[in-house]
């Protein structure tokens, strides 16, 4: 499969598998079908609930002697509550204890804000907003870099950062590798993703089909029931989902479908036999409108909340 290359040489597939949501039960199973068709990166996070499951999965796969760890490139994220400096690296060897693997490729702060620490992941207030502290993910981030310099990831980065959060982080002396971001046609990220690639960032696109099976705003119109894309992968015998994947990844935007069905596992990593023209690059371009599927609305007073400002 294509792959993108990072700021330290580490090559990355693509197209990747998203775990968020995907139910203990059936992510297993979904892993081990996803490498027998050919996937080899997995976007995991703490905060999914199923490292375990993907990791039994992995090993199973490595035992057998389909794929070797190498040929992997594992992502898992450090969650909101885990952000006070000193549970950084705890958070990280708890992730690897989780896969049973003794290292990650990439270990990113999933989110600017620090949720209170404890053990709800989403501690809450009585008005529904998540409850926050105070602490700057500067030195959340300079407490990454411990984990490249204990070898238990091979690279680190950021995910939901804006411009400016990127700015400050890029003092580190290990600097991030990505910016994990939402990332389709009706958000489209132009100018974050030039910000971060000039600046040797990579960016990788999450909830690229616009998370379809999730009510983030009741009524709001689904990106794969959309008539013009419905119309232009007739014209190409594709599927909606396979346009959508194209679109990206003939951006050089790093695209992780999640899906726990066998012929959609297969059918969105099958985006690299065809080609989209200038035009039908450019007629999705104009398609954004700035609209997320995940605005986390629920930190939005937090001073680092990143969906501010102008990108
Ligand atoms: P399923 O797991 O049943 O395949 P996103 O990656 O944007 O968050 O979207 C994931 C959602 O899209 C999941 O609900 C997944 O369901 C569904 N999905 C995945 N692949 C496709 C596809 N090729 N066509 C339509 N829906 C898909």
């Amino acid at each position: 499969m294509s792959t993108v290359e990072l700021a330290n040489g580490v090559q990355v597939p693509l197209i990747g598998l998203g775990t968020w949501q995907a139910p203990p039960g059936e992510v297993e199973e979904a892993v081990k079908t996803a490498i027998d068709v050919g996937y080899r990166h997995f976007d995991c996070a703490h905060v999914y609930g199923n490292e375990k499951e993907i990791g039994a999965a992995v090993r199973e796969k490595i035992a057998e002697g389909t794929v070797k760890r190498e040929d992997l490139f594992i992502v898992s994220k450090l969650w909101n509550t885990f952000h006070r400096p000193e549970l950084v690296l705890p958070a990280c060897k708890k992730t690897l204890e989780n896969f049973g693997l003794d290292y990650l490729d990439l270990y990113l702060m999933h989110w600017p804000m620090a949720f209170k620490e404890g053990d709800e992941s989403f501690p809450t207030d009585a008005e529904g907003n998540f409850i926050t502290e105070d602490i700057d993910y500067v030195d959340t981030y300079l407490a990454m870099e411990e984990c490249v310099r204990q070898k238990l990831t091979r690279s680190i980065g950021v995910s939901n950062f804006n411009s400016q959060q990127i700015l400050r982080v890029l003092k580190a002396s290990i600097k991030p590798v990505m910016n994990q971001v939402e990332c389709h046609p009706y958000l489209n990220q132009k100018r974050l993703i030039e910000f971060c690639r000039a600046r040797g960032i990579q960016v990788t696109g999450y909830s690229p089909l616009g998370a379809p099976n999730t009510v983030w705003a009741p009524g709001a119109p689904k990106l794969v029931e959309d008539p013009r894309l419905a119309q232009l992968a007739a014209r190409l015998g594709r599927s909606v989902a396979q346009v959508v994947l194209r679109y990206l990844v003939q951006n050089r935007v790093i695209a992780i479908p999640k899906s726990t069905n066998p012929t959609r596992l297969k059918q969105n990593i099958s985006v690299f036999d065809f080609q989209l023209s200038e035009e039908d690059m450019e007629f999705i371009d104009g398609m954004n409108s700035n609209t997320r599927t995940c605005p986390f609305f629920q930190c939005k007073n937090d001073k680092n909340y990143p969906f501010v400002g102008e990108f």
